[in-house]
C-alpha cells in the first residue's frame, strides 16, 4: 500500500491555514510525514498514546510487515537465519549490519566468551534478596548494578567504551541470568565454561551441580540458541522505545538496559510468555477451551488470550511457527510423548484461529504462545521464562542503543500532552478550605 503515490510533501488544512510537511521514503514499509515541525508552525501538537500510527526514529536494524507476518533482521528473513545461524552470528548480524566471515565471527566469539564471567562482588547482590524474590527483580537490580562496576565502559561518547560495554552486556546476560535462576532454587552458582559454545555454556550454568557431571544435550542447546535468534530483537517494540529513550538522556548503557528488562517484565509484553503457560495450566483440558474463549471476547471481561495478538502482526507471527516447530523438537528430544499443555494450546489455536472474534480483530498466536511450553520442557520455571527473554533480547536493546547514539542527529525524547486537568486557580489556605 503505498499511501503517498511517491509525493514529496503531504499537507495539514486546519479550518482556512494549511502547513506542508516532508514525506520521507524507507528502503520498504511505510512512508513517513516528518511533523517535528508542526507545533513551531501551527501551535499544535499529534496525539496519538500509544504510538500506534508514529514513527519515533529512523532504524536499519529490524523489519516488520505485520500484515504479511515478516520479519527481517537487517534485511535477512528470520525463518532463514533461525535455520542457517547461531544467536552469537545474529548478534554479530544486528551489531554491525552485515553476516560475519568466519574470521570475524571466531573474533566475535572470543571476545564474548571472554567475557562472560562478572565481578565476584556481584555474587554479593544476591544475598540481599529473599529467595522466593521474582528473577526479573533479581535482573533488573544487577543488570543496572553492572555500571557501579563497569567504570571503564560507561562513557558513551566514546566508541571504543560503547564496543566494550555492548559486547559485556551480551556477554554477561547468561551469566547473571543464570546466577538469578540458581539463587532461586538454593543450588550454588556455576561459573562460565570458556569452552562451550553461549546456549551451551548458558544450559551449564543453569542445570550443571557440583555432585556431578552435567552434559549438555546438543539438541537442546541448538534449539535454545534459535528460541535465543527468535527474540533477539523486534523493531520498537516496548522496551526497546524504553531503552532508546533512556539512552537519549546520555544515560549509560547498562542503566538502560536495566530499564528495558523493567519494561519487558510486563505481562502485555515479554512477561506474556509466563502469563500464557498460567494461563494453559489454568485452561487444564481442552473441554474447557470454549468458556476461556468466551471470557476472551467478553468486552466486560479483562481477560486476554496471553500469547495473543500483537499491536503489529495482523497475520501469524512469523516467529510462532518457529517456536511451534522448535516446541515438537525438544518434547521429542526429551521422550515427551504428549505434553498436556501442548494439546490444550494446539486445540486452543484451533479453535481461536475459526473464531469470528479472533478473525475479524486479526488476533493470532504471537512468540510467547508456545514459548513456555517449550522452555518448561527444558526444565525451566515459568518465573525464568522473560528472563530468558531479556537475555535474547539485549543484543537488540543494545544495537538499537547504539544505533541512536551514533546518530548525529540523535536529541533527548521528550513528548508533550494533551492537558485536561484544572485550569489555573489560586491556593486556597488550610483554615478556609470547606
Ligand atoms: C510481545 O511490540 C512487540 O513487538 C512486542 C513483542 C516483541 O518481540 O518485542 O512482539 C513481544 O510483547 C508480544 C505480545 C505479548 N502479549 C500478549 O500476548 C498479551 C495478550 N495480547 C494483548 O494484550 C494485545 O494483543 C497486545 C498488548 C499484544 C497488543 O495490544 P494492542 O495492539 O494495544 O491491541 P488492543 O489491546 O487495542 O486490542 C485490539 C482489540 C481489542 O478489542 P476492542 O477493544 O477493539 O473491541 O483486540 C482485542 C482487544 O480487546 N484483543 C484481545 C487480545 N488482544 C487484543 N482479545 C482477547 N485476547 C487477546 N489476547
Amino acid at each position: 500500500m503505498d499511501a503517498t503515490n511517491n509525493a514529496t510533501s503531504g499537507k495539514l488544512t486546519v479550518g482556512d491555514k494549511s502547513w506542508e510537511f516532508p514525506i520521507k521514503k524507507g528502503t520498504i514499509g511505510p512512508d513517513v510525514m516528518d511533523i517535528s515541525k508542526l507545533y513551531g508552525q501551527s501551535g499544535m501538537f499529534t496525539f496519538d498514546p500509544g504510538f500506534t500510527s508514529t514513527a519515533s526514529c529512523e532504524s536499519e536494524i529490524t523489519y516488520i510487515d505485520g500484515d504479511e507476518g515478516v520479519l527481517l533482521y537487517r534485511g535477512y528473513p528470520i525463518e532463514q537465519i533461525a535455520e542457517g545461524g547461531d544467536f552469537l552470528e545474529t548478534c554479530y548480524l544486528l551489531l554491525y549490519g552485515e553476516l560475519p566471515t568466519a574470521a570475524q565471527k571466531a573474533d566475535f566469539d572470543f571476545s564474548v566468551t571472554r567475557h562472560t564471567m562478572v565481578h565476584d562482588q556481584m555474587n554479593r547482590f544476591f544475598n540481599g534478596f529473599r529467595r522466593d524474590a521474582h528473577p526479573m527483580a533479581i535482573m533488573v537490580a544487577c543488570v543496572g548494578a553492572l555500571s557501579a562496576f563497569y567504570h571503564d565502559s560507561t562513557d558513551i561518547s566514546d566508541p571504543q567504551q560503547r564496543l566494550i560495554a555492548s559486547i559485556r552486556m551480551i556477554a554477561k546476560m547468561p551469566t547473571l541470568a543464570a546466577m538469578a535462576y540458581k539463587y532461586h532454587i538454593g543450588q550454588p552458582f556455576v561459573y562460565p565454561k570458556n569452552d562451550l559454545d553461549y546456549s551451551s555454556n548458558f544450559l551449564n550454568m543453569c542445570f550443571a551441580v557440583p555432585c556431578e557431571d552435567y552434559k549438555v544435550s546438543p539438541t537442546l542447546a541448538r534449539a535454545l540458541d534459535k528460541i535465543f535468534i527468535l527474540h533477539a530483537d523486534h523493531e520498537q517494540n516496548a522496551s526497546t522505545s524504553t531503552v532508546r529513550l533512556a539512552g537519549s538522556s546520555g544515560a549509560n548503557p547498562f542503566a538502560c538496559i536495566a530499564a528495558g528488562i523493567a519494561c519487558l517484565w510486563g505481562p502485555a509484553h515479554g512477561g506474556a510468555n509466563e502469563a500464557a503457560l498460567k494461563m494453559l495450566n489454568e485452561i487444564g483440558t481442552p473441554d474447557r477451551i470454549p468458556e476461556f474463549v468466551n471470557k476472551a471476547k467478553d468486552k466486560n471481561d479483562p481477560f486476554r488470550l496471553m500469547g495473543f495478538g500483537h499491536r503489529v502482526y495482523k497475520n501469524y507471527d512469523p516467529r510462532a511457527k518457529i517456536m511451534q516447530q522448535t516446541c515438537h523438537e525438544v518434547l521429542a528430544e526429551l521422550g515427551i510423548k504428549d505434553d498436556p499443555l501442548l494439546d490444550v494450546a494446539v486445540e486452543l489455536e484451533r479453535v481461536a484461529l475459526s473464531d469470528e472474534y479472533f478473525i475479524e480483530k486479526k488476533l493470532y498466536p504471537n512468540i510467547d504462545f508456545y514459548s513456555g511450553i517449550t522452555l518448561k520442557a527444558m526444565g525451566f520455571p515459568t518465573a525464568m521464562f522473560t528472563v530468558l527473554f531479556a537475555l535474547a533480547r539485549t543484543v537488540g536493546w543494545i544495537g538499537q542503543w547504539k544505533e541512536m547514539i551514533e546518530d548525529p542527529g540523535q536529541r533527548i525524547g521528550r513528548p508533550r500532552q494533551l492537558y485536561t486537568g484544572a485550569a489555573r486557580r489560586d491556593y486556597v489556605a488550610m483554615s478556609k478550605r470547606k
